[in-house]
């Protein structure tokens, strides 16, 4: 690789903390500052695999849980190709939800541990920012109502949390938790500011693997 590589940085958080209104506004606000960016999301809906994973959340079909999280998992690796080709053209890569998301989840369900979850995503490409965007259980019932889909339950939602703030304690990455309570611009600020130091420092350095 000769020129400078694109930083991978996600955004992750639970439900209804407005993880698809910032990814949107950074890529934008990158572009017109000179970075290239492009927005992906985790479920990516439109592969085969994305599919059965889709008619799972809405209920269409039941999948066993072991199998629907390696599902997820499968939909993260099917796009590694295209990332690593993004990253290393210098395209900077917002995603809206990655592994993070896939070991809160399923280790939200009895009698998975966080280990066995975070298993099969061993080895993807390393964020080199993760964003957890805060909001209280409390301030989440504040905002307009869950809609139909599988797991927008509020007691649910509560477990994620917990495994989201486990996940958080590992300091081999470098998450940042950003206080969604606030208004669309002020998050907007604070995401910028941490994903424009993040290009600056993932450019120089090589793209490493999750949890490896
Ligand atoms: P979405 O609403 O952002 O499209 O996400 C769909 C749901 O899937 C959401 O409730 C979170 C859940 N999910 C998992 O259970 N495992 C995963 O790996 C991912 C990416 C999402």
């Amino acid at each position: 690789m000769t020129g400078r590589r694109g930083a991978l940085i996600i955004l992750e958080g639970v439900d209804r903390a407005g993880k698809t209104t910032q990814s949107t506004k950074l890529v934008q606000a990158l572009q017109d500052r000179g970075h290239p960016a492009e927005m992906m999301k985790f479920p990516d809906r439109t592969t085969k695999i994305g599919q059965m994973i889709s008619s799972y959340l809405v209920k269409a079909t039941n999948l066993e849980d072991h199998t629907v999280h390696l599902l997820f998992s499968a939909n993260r690796w099917e796009l590694v190709p295209l990332m690593k080709e993004k990253l290393e053209k210098g395209i900077s890569l917002v995603v809206d939800r990655y592994a993070f998301s896939g070991v809160a989840f399923t280790s939200a369900k009895p009698g998975f541990t966080l280990e066995w979850c975070k298993s099969p995503d061993v080895g993807l490409p390393k964020p080199d920012l993760v964003l957890f965007l805060q909001l209280s259980p409390a301030e989440a019932a504040q905002r307009e109502t869950f809609g139909n889909e599988r797991y927008e339950r509020a007691d649910f939602q509560k477990t994620v949390l917990q495994r989201f703030n486990q996940l958080m304690t590992d300091p081999t990455l470098n998450w940042q938790v950003i206080d969604a309570a606030r208004t669309i611009e002020e998050l907007h600020k604070d995401i910028l500011r941490h994903s424009e130091v993040a290009i600056e420092q993932a450019a120089t350095q090589p793209l490493k693997e999750l949890w490896k």
